[in-house]
């Protein structure tokens, strides 16, 4: 797969730049995107994720709609892959297709890829979108045909991670392929690829992986939400580490998107799987998910446990100069 332009540029800067290290940053990921989550009171937060060097290729943001704050960024150089999230209150609603379509045709985006509902098998209650598989299917025919037809590719519906996810699946695909087949022909609902979403730790994510390959032979996969929730520094960072090595090796993974791009004292997901520190700054997993060198910087950055001893040391430096500064 070629990868784009600006990556390569980024990681020829960054090798210079970097030459007389050993350590080598990773390199420039064509899998890599963004779950874009806003910050309306610090929208500098939002251009950390497109600040050169960064290895991510494509972004997401929950809508059908790409961001203002990226419009200057070619299509061809960060992906924008509209997502029609949940059920609009009308069967008959094809505004997800209508405003795709308008991207393509009045707007000239190049938009190759949707994805579809986001985890349909959860309640509202836990951010799932709470639909019907036979509501899905219906809206599925009406919004995702069409534009599978005008060859854009699109992903089956992400399902939470528990284990209402391939029956609801199953149940949608079944009710889907009724909608479209008559009494003496027989038709499925196609997908391109298969999305699926991992809260956990590695073993569950491997094995998760595992049941969605044997469910859908054959098919790609985006993991598009992904973590290990609430556990300390080392552990969040290990399973980083191993789950991101494992996507970059296997070549039926072809993206993945790490949640979650925001400061650690608003994540749901406990403070040490946010890519940003409480006051703002990237964390190691935030600079290591954008190929960067770790920045040694704690999620929760008034804090100095984790740190390893030289850092540890500049920090307690820190906080003497931070304390003599304000006692002058
Ligand atoms: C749109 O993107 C696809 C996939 O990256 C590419 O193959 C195609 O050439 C692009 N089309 C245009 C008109 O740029
Ligand atoms: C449709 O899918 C079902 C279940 O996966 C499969 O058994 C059947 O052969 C498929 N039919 C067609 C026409 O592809
Ligand atoms: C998967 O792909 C391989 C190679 O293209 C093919 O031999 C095999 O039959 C496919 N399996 C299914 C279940 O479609
Ligand atoms: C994660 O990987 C980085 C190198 O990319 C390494 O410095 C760090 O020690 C690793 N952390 C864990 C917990 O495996
Ligand atoms: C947005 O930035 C503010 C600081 O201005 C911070 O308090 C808040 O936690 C941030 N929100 C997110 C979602 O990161
Ligand atoms: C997050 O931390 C920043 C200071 O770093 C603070 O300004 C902000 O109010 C905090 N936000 C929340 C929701 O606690
Ligand atoms: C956040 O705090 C860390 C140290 O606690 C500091 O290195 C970093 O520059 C700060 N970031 C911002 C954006 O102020």
């Amino acid at each position: 797969m070629l990868l784009c332009p600006r990556a390569v540029t980024a990681a020829l800067a960054t090798a210079s730049a970097a030459s007389t290290l050993i350590l080598p940053v990773a390199a420039a990921s064509s899998k890599r995107g963004l779950v874009f989550t806003p910050n309306v009171t610090a929208p500098a937060d939002d251009k950390i994720w497109i600040e050169e060097p960064t290895t991510l290729t494509w972004y997401y943001n929950y809508g059908p709609n790409p961001e203002s704050v990226y419009q200057d960024v070619p299509q061809s150089e960060f992906e924008f892959v509209p997502m029609m999230w949940g059920a609009p209150d009308s069967l008959d609603d094809t505004s997800f297709l209508s405003t795709v379509k308008s991207l393509i045709k009045s707007k000239g985006i190049n938009i190759t890829n949707v994805l579809s509902f986001n985890e349909p098998d959860g309640s509202f209650e836990y951010g799932g979108s709470q639909i019907e598989p036979s509501t899905a299917a219906q809206l599925w025919v009406n919004n995702m045909i069409p534009l599978q037809e005008m060859g854009v590719r699109v992903g089956l519906p992400a399902c939470t991670g528990g284990s209402s996810g391939l029956p609801w699946l199953q149940n949608f695909l079944a009710e889907c392929s009724e909608l479209i087949s008559s009494k003496d022909k027989q038709r499925n609902c196609t997908f391109d690829f298969v999305t699926i979403h991992w809260y956990g730790n590695f073993e569950g994510l491997a094995s998760h992986m595992g049941e969605y390959s044997a469910a859908f032979p054959n098919k790609t996969m985006w993991i598009t939400e992904f973590n290990l929730n609430d556990r300390d520094l080392e552990a969040t960072q290990s399973f980083y580490n191993m789950s991101t090595e494992y996507f970059d090796r296997l070549d039926f993974v072809e993206r993945y998107s790490y949640f979650g791009a925001f400061r650690s004292n608003v994540s749901n997901i406990g403070p040490n799987g946010a890519m940003l520190s409480d006051n703002g700054s990237l964390t190691d997993i935030g600079a290591w998910y954008l190929g960067r060198q770790p920045t040694g910087i704690l999620p929760t950055s008034s804090s100095s446990l984790h740190l390893p001893l030289p850092q540890k040391v500049v920090a307690v430096f820190a906080a003497v100069v931070a304390a003599a500064i304000s006692l002058a």
